[in-house]
């Protein structure tokens, strides 16, 4: 039991690499907690994850949902061990047609949310607590259509070193798990169509040197370690889980 007696707080724990997370966590002894916006979704992942694992419902790219969030996470659980700020979304669109709005939203829930996630959060966390942020690939690897997207992650590897070198005087560590692609509903949300979809998947496919799609348990194996104290001497740092994507 790798997170035995710990309390853990999932942003994005609704879906894909944050729902198998989740489980993975429960599975390893923490008190879980998930947050997540669409309320069918959550519905879903409550049937999936049992009564054990408590759900709050908040958008984090606006703060005040945070804080409320956090304000319900105090009165329960008095603290915090770890973090896994894993909510995320993307929009696919060339240079030519991104528009502001585009830009607000993914800049919105990618950046501005996990910066407030880690700031409303960080007054619970515990000495020796753990914060594990997800952000891509594409933070190393130029992709046609993903500009924006890139952008915030490669804003989010940057936040990772600055808040880590921030909180490490109090004890706490923060780390990023970089993923590849992965077979996840993420795809599906990108505004892309059918026929776009399946030419992307098949490029993928071709483009990574391990010839697939990561599974969202082989990432929620790399954020279980970051999470956990098997990584206790690593912090600012970023776990790249992506079938040699960004590496050859
Ligand atoms: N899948 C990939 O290929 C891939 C690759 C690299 C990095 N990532 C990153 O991995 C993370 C998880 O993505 P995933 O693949 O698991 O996608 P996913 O299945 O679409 O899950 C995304 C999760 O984020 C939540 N979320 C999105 N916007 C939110 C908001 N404004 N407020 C609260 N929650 C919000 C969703 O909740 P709702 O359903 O309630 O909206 C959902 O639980 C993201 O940060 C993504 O950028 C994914």
């Amino acid at each position: 039991m790798k997170l035995s007696s710990k309390i853990v707080v999932v942003t994005g724990g609704t879906s894909g690499i944050g729902l198998e997370a989740a489980k993975l966590f429960r599975d390893e002894g923490a008190t879980v907690i998930i947050i997540g916006q669409n309320p069918a979704r959550l519905q879903a992942a409550a049937s999936e994850l049992g009564d054990s694992v408590t759900l709050l419902r908040g958008d984090v790219s606006k703060p005040a949902d945070i804080e409320s969030i956090v304000e319900q996470i105090r009165q329960k659980f008095r603290h915090i061990d770890v973090l896994f700020a894993n909510a995320g979304m993307g929009l696919a669109a060339p240079l030519e047609a991104v528009t502001e709005d585009q830009i607000d939203a993914q800049f919105g829930v990618n950046f501005k949310g996990v910066f407030f996630t880690v700031q409303k959060t960080a007054p619970l966390l515990a000495k020796g607590g753990s914060i594990v942020v997800t952000t891509s690939f594409l933070n190393e690897v130029g992709a046609p259509g993903l500009s924006i997207l890139s952008a915030t992650k490669a804003a989010v590897r940057s936040l990772v070193r600055s808040l880590g070198a921030e909180l490490a005087p109090r004890g706490i560590r923060v780390n990023a798990v970089s993923p590849g692609p992965i077979s996840t509903p993420f795809h599906g949300k990108l505004g892309l169509s059918e026929t776009q979809l399946n030419q992307a998947a098949s490029a993928i496919e071709d483009q990574v040197p391990l010839h697939r799609f990561g599974e969202a348990g082989e990432i929620a194996r790399a954020a279980l370690f970051l999470a956990s104290d098997d990584s206790s001497f690593m912090t600012g740092s970023e776990l790249v889980a992506d079938g040699g994507m960004s590496q050859f």
